[in-house]
């Protein structure tokens, strides 16, 4: 992993160890640990270390800047003020980049939606621009997973941003105006795709989904949260209803465990708004709950959280990247029409729903845990108990109103 050595190529240095990386080290007084920083992460040095650098190669900051496509704002206000002269060279260098062949055919169809096997870029190539109300992705993380399509998970960082920021502006094209797209990836990947994102869309939130997904780490905090990005096309989302979520109350004795105010007869007896962090999405681990082998399937109670969020029945879902399907199900459950795409085996996703009832029966299990400050088994024992309810409170402010 890394990115291609542009640090290096600008320097004049060469990045097979050949032997002028130690000497460039000794001449600039930057050790060659610190060069190789530099390189691998595409960096461009900042004060003492710019200086000897610069001066050792004998080159500005701002042609190492250009070089390494490290875009300063000066560099942005000059391209802008001569996108003439440029157009021509850049409209050049794009005709050199080869096309690859349409790979994309149907794989199963539903009553509501349609899964090709293939390339997503093929698929996206066949979809209408301002056709999509909703756009969910959670591409493969850049991890080095083995999935079942045996796709190429660790590829250098600039190709992986390039091939996402690809996907994105088609995404960004196929989406209605006032649609939606939501991407879901590691905080690390979501903060390099927001530059590709605000070009084009307008930001609505970076929902932190509290799950932990890899062992501590020396000297880190403890990643504890996935980021999915919150994106609409326009200023004006077309759809956004959130569900409400329940009050959290003690899963032993039922009593509070939060105290929302002190206002108990202004809590909202339909639940809780929901906010950007959220902790109620529990992974999909145990092999029973898991529809594919392996560790990225979502699960179903997320999607259709972001589903009744942003769009409406009838309304058209796209995930370009399939998986499991999870995002395929919630639609179909949820009476939205979807398309969807995946590049490995689709039979994990045609035998899933053959037992959509099950799913069903999930998605109905989570829906009747929202939308009421407490829901009905939650109100029950709270009665049992003596413990305060919307009735209680509104029985109680009544003689006074
Ligand atoms: C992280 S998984 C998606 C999991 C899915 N959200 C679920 O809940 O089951 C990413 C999937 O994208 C597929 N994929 C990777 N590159 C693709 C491409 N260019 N076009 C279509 N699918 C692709 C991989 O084979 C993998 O199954």
């Amino acid at each position: 992993m890394g990115y291609s050595d542009q640090f290096f190529k600008a320097l004049g240095i060469r990045a097979d160890g050949g032997g002028n990386l130690e000497k460039f080290a000794k001449q600039s007084g930057v050790s060659a640990k610190r060069l190789k920083y530099y390189n691998e992460n595409n960096l461009v040095p900042t004060g003492g270390d710019l200086n000897k650098i610069i001066a050792t190669a004998n080159i500005s900051e701002l042609l190492l800047r250009l070089k390494m496509g490290r875009f300063d704002k000066d560099i942005i206000e000059a391209i802008q003020n001569n996108s003439e002269v440029i157009f021509p060279i850049i409209e050049e260098h794009a005709k050199t980049i080869e096309p690859h062949a349409n790979s994309c055919t149907l794989a199963f169809e539903t009553k509501l939606g349609k899964l090709y096997k293939g390339d997503c870029f093929d698929l996206l190539k066949i979809m209408d621009s301002d056709s999509v109300d909703l756009v969910f992705a959670d591409p493969p993380f850049n991890l080095s997973k083995l999935y079942p399509s045996e796709i190429n998970d660790n590829i250098r960082i600039e190709k992986y941003i390039y091939w996402c920021q690809e996907w994105i502006k088609e995404c960004a094209r196929v989406l209605k105006p006032g649609g939606a797209i939501f991407l879901w990836n590691l905080p690390k990947w979501n903060v390099a795709l927001t530059s590709c994102l605000e070009g084009m869309l307008t930001f609505r939130h970076w929902i932190a989904v509290d799950i932990k997904y890899s062992l501590p780490i020396q000297n880190r905090l403890y990643p504890s949260h996935y980021s999915l990005l919150y994106y609409i096309k326009g200023d004006k989302p077309n759809t956004f209803h959130p569900d409400r979520l329940a009050m959290d109350v003690c899963p032993k004795c039922y009593g509070d465990i939060k105290d929302y105010g002190g206002y108990k007869d202004k809590m909202n007896p339909t639940g809780v708004n929901i906010c950007d962090i959220w902790t109620d999405i529990a992974p999909v681990r145990h092999a029973k709950y898991k529809r594919r082998k392996g560790s990225n399937e979502l699960s179903l109670k997320l999607l259709d959280r972001i589903i009744e969020m942003a769009s409406d029945e009838g309304d058209l879902v796209f995930d370009p990247f399939g998986g499991s399907g999870t995002t395929y199900m919630a639609a179909e459950l949820k009476g939205r029409r979807w398309v969807g795409c995946e590049i490995g085996p689709c039979d994990v996703i045609q035998d899933r729903f053959s037992l959509i009832k099950e799913e069903q029966k999930i998605l109905e299990g989570y829906r009747s845990t929202i939308n009421s400050l407490f829901p009905e088994k939650t109100r029950l024992e709270r009665v049992k108990r003596g413990l305060w309810t919307c009735e209680s409170v509104k029985k109680k402010k009544q003689p006074n109103e």
